[in-house]
């Protein structure tokens, strides 16, 4: 979603803006601009398309003169994507800038209200409301200025405002939508994510819902919305600065894809002591509390929510007690039956998804239990939930998930194990067995990527296909959704994921000559049952890529390439399964010159519903 920059300090800020800008492109945008107040004006710059358009416009930011700036990437929601519609927007007058996330829920109404008062719009943006309402309302005290037009409007925001009463400053504002502080030596910035900021320093502050930052060259001061100075604590950020750097590699989504061993390995090690999975110290559940549980419910977005369709794979065949997995954008307006006999699974990366927070306060009204798997430490779902378990996947940039998708996948492992254990579901022989399989997944992980070559020759044999379906049964059904839309969002393949036997209700007449279907079988006891479906497709002309276990040969018999994985026990099968379908839809995607890391029409972290 859109990004947000902020810099006040003794350099010139447009450069600042510009590389803190292009630190934020993998969120998801379609024009970028920056104000900069240059000693007399707000001086705006701002055009629809690609950040390296506007660069180019301000000869990289050396044509603009200033020290104090915001700027911004857009992902449009109210109004297309131009240039007049990018931010940042000015007070009719010009005495103030807004930069902004988020969406101001009742803009229509206060946009009307304003016009009626004779303020003239300009843009067709939610955003200008808050530029104008600023202006409106201006007391010649910018703080209660931005009181008092928080209390007006409804919604989710980041702001970041500059006010050319109070050239030396920069004040910024955060409800539902994320926003940091960097603190520097006589500088500091605003930003909607580390990355931006993070080559010029690691001292950070989260602002949290309803807070104001005041930031001025050497201070920042922190109020709530009755002007409480509020104390808190900086967050050092530990990253190596490589883990948000290409590093070499031509996608972040490559260099993701292998990085996976090190995340996985980083994720399950300090959470294994000895022989057993200890969860003690980021689960406060009690034995009793976990017995009581009458049920589990699961929800997410996207690539998350297809971990949680494998997640109730696991923990029904390892915990016996029934899972429900729900999108959250569904779950929230369904009136589910939660209660506090429900233990509820949040998943996220970016632990700043609207519709997931959103889902996360609903069941906590209805007195559930709250665990989150999330990777990004502080975050909003993390914060909110009874305990948080935190992926050690490191920055995920590339919009389509890869790390943290194994890396939740492997936190469901941890759980799966350390529940079990405790509610006395799982033998000893087979706690043995999922943990000592567990620990050589990376490794296993490996292996794949070393084969990477055989899915890119395939890839180079299949990448200008319409339309690609994907199928499988129990778990590699859950996989086959992720396979699927991991190809869908970055190669612009129409494609669908089906469970294997529900293909001749309906979806087989779309099986056509040359249509490639992707059949995974890797669970050994629904082998029989997957030939005869690979065989139908193939009967009807489709071309068939078999994804199996090595040694498991009769798959190749009736497909037309097979990829082979390494064998580990059932229920993990997942965890490899999936290398070689993300490995897919990148060599297809590069091939046909998508933009991977960026994928059309899509955002990083969804802060909007
Ligand atoms: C797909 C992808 C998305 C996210 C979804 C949820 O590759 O990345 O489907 O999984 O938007 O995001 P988080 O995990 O941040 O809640």
């Amino acid at each position: 979603m859109c990004g947000i920059v902020g810099y006040i300090g003794y350099e010139q800020a447009s450069p600042h803006l510009l590389r803190g800008l292009e630190k934020l492109e993998y969120r998801g945008y379609d024009s970028a601009g920056i104000c900069v107040y240059d000693g007399k004006i707000l001086d705006v710059f701002k055009s629809k398309g690609k950040l390296k358009i506007l660069s180019e416009m301000i000869h990289g930011g050396a044509d603009v003169k200033g020290t104090v700036g915001i700027g911004h990437t857009r992902w449009a929601t109210h109004g297309e994507p131009s240039d007049i519609n990018s931010h940042p927007h000015l007070s009719g007058s010009g005495k103030f800038a807004v930069v902004h996330n988020g969406i101001i829920e009742n803009y229509i109404k206060l946009k009307e209200h304003l016009m009626r008062r004779g303020v003239k719009f300009f843009s067709e943006t939610d955003t200008e409301v808050v530029a104008q309402l600023l202006e409106y309302y201006y007391n010649g005290n910018i703080i209660d200025t931005v009181i008092k037009v928080m209390s007006k409007v409804h919604g989710s925001y980041a702001l970041g405002i500059i006010c050319i009463d109070n050239p030396d400053q920069i004040i910024a504002v955060r409800k539902e939508s994320p926003l940091i502080i960097g603190l520097g030596k006589n500088e500091n910035y605003i930003a909607s994510d580390i990355p931006a900021i993070l080559a010029k320093t690691r001292d950070i502050y989260r602002l949290e819902n309803d807070e104001i930052a005041i930031l001025t060259r050497s201070d920042v001061r922190i109020i709530n919305t009755d002007k409480e100075e509020i104390k808190k604590e900086i967050q050092h950020i530990n990253w190596d600065i490589s883990a948000a750097e290409k590093g070499g590699y031509e996608h972040f989504m490559f260099k993701e894809i292998m990085e996976q061993p090190k995340a996985f390995r980083d994720t399950i090690n300090p959470r294994i002591r000895g022989d057993r999975v200890v969860l003690d110290d980021e689960i406060n559940l009690t034995p009793e509390q976990l017995k009581n549980f009458s049920k589990i419910c699961i929800v997410a977005c996207g690539s998350a929510y297809h971990v949680g369709v494998v997640a109730k794979y696991i923990f029904e065949q390892t915990l016996r007690i029934p899972v429900e997995v729900d999108i959250a954008s569904e779950f929230r307006y369904r009136n589910p039956i939660i209660d506090k006999k429900t233990l509820v699974i949040v998943i996220s990366q970016s632990g700043e998804t609207a519709d997931t927070l959103a889902a996360l306060r609903e069941s906590k009204k209805c007195g559930s239990y709250i665990i989150s798997i999330v990777n990004v430490v502080g975050s909003a779902i993390a914060n909110e939930s009874n305990d948080a378990i935190y992926t050690w996947a490191g920055p995920e940039i590339a919009v389509a998930t890869t790390k943290a998708y194994s890396t939740q996948l492997a936190v469901v492992y941890l759980l799966a194990l350390y529940f079990g254990d405790i509610l006395g579901t799982i033998s000893t022989m087979d706690y043995n067995k999922y943990l000592s399989e567990l620990r050589l997944i990376p490794d296993k992980i490996e292996q794949i990527l070393e084969n990477k070559e055989n899915i890119q020759y395939f890839a180079s044999q299949q990448f200008d296909n319409k339309d690609i379906f994907f199928i499988g049964r129990n778990l590699d059904y859950a996989l086959s959704l992720e396979g699927s839309l991991k190809l869908k969002e970055i190669s612009y393949i129409h494609s669908e994921a089906y469970a294997a036997g529900e293909l001749k209700h309906g979806t087989i007449s779309l099986i056509e000559k040359g249509t490639l279907v992707v059949a995974l079988a890797t669970q050994e006891d629904l082998f029989d049952k997957m030939i005869s479906n690979i065989v139908e497709v193939r009967t009807r002309g489709a071309v068939v890529l078999g994804l199996t276990c090595e040694e498991s040969t009769e798959i190749e018999k009736c497909t037309d390439f097979t990829f082979y994985i390494p064998k580990t026990c059932d229920l993990m099968l997942p965890s490899l399964a999936v290398i070689p379908l993300q490995l897919f839809a990148y060599y297809v995607a590069s091939l046909k010159g998508c933009d991977i890391d960026k994928p059309r029409n899509l955002a990083k972290s969804v802060t909007v519903e």
